[in-house]
């Protein structure tokens, strides 16, 4: 027993630890952000303590951006300052995340059930502010957010990048994460021909910076890191 204890005790003090991007971290090379709110857990994910901090494990099974994150995204938009518009948060597991790093995130959703859950969570995490509404109607929410630098869109609706587009004239975000789920677009067609004609749709307003499938986390997905031109 005693060697168990002695092991214990030095692969916690060896557990590796960097920062990826601003607010994001690898600890033993997994995912994880700095809980703003310790003591307190959104989806029953792992915390870590280091150095006297609290730390989520963000697992990219159950997050498109985290399943980004894990396939090597280069760049990475959100950082403390920002300021993100979220649209289809369902019950914060992502935007819970994406709060442990930036300023404030607008959570937009429009299923009244994942609101009744998103809503003790944002009570909670207090830079997230829930609002009810319909991402295909951004005129519902322009009076309630003040500015947003950065979009995150994870909707399964059959237009979504008219939806960004949509977004995009009213906010005129700097950058954006578009995740794109091919099946709700046309689930009869190719997945790679959904995904062209979607990219062909924004590249007028926007640079791809990057593209990344989210196999194996998630299957006929895409995750686009935009840039606005
Ligand atoms: C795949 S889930 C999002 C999961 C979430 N992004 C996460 O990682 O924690 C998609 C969500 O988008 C919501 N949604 C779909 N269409 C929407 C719309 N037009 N406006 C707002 N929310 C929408 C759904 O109700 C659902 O909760």
């Amino acid at each position: 027993m005693p060697f168990i204890r002695t092991y214990l005790i030095i692969s916690s003090i060896y557990t590796l630890m960097k920062e990826k991007f601003p607010g994001v971290y690898l600890i033993d090379r997994k995912l994880a952000t700095h809980n703003k709110t310790p003591g307190y857990r959104v989806y029953g994910e792992k915390t870590v303590k280091k150095k006297g901090k609290e730390y989520r494990m963000w697992d990219p099974h159950r997050s498109k951006v985290a399943a980004a994150l894990a396939k090597g995204m280069k760049t990475f938009p959100i950082s403390p300052g920002s300021s993100v518009l979220y649209l289809g948060a369902s019950s914060g597991t992502t935007a819970s995340h994406i709060a442990d790093i930036a300023e404030t995130v607008y959570c937009v959703e429009f299923s009244k059930r994942m609101m009744r859950e998103l809503l003790p969570v944002c009570d909670r995490k207090q830079n997230m502010i829930p609002i009810l509404a319909d991402a295909r109607h951004p005129w519902e929410y322009s009076n309630t957010i003040a500015n947003a630098d950065v979009l995150i869109q994870d909707v399964a609706q059959p237009d979504q990048a008219g939806i960004l587009l949509n977004n995009y004239d009213t906010f005129k975000f700097k950058h954006a994460l578009l995740s794109i789920k091919a099946r709700s677009i046309n689930s009869a067609k190719d997945p790679k021909k959904v995904f062209k004609a979607e990219k062909k749709k924004l590249t007028q307003k926007f640079e791809i910076l990057e593209q990344l499938s989210l196999e194996p986390y998630e299957e006929d997905h895409m995750l686009l890191n935009l840039k606005a031109k």
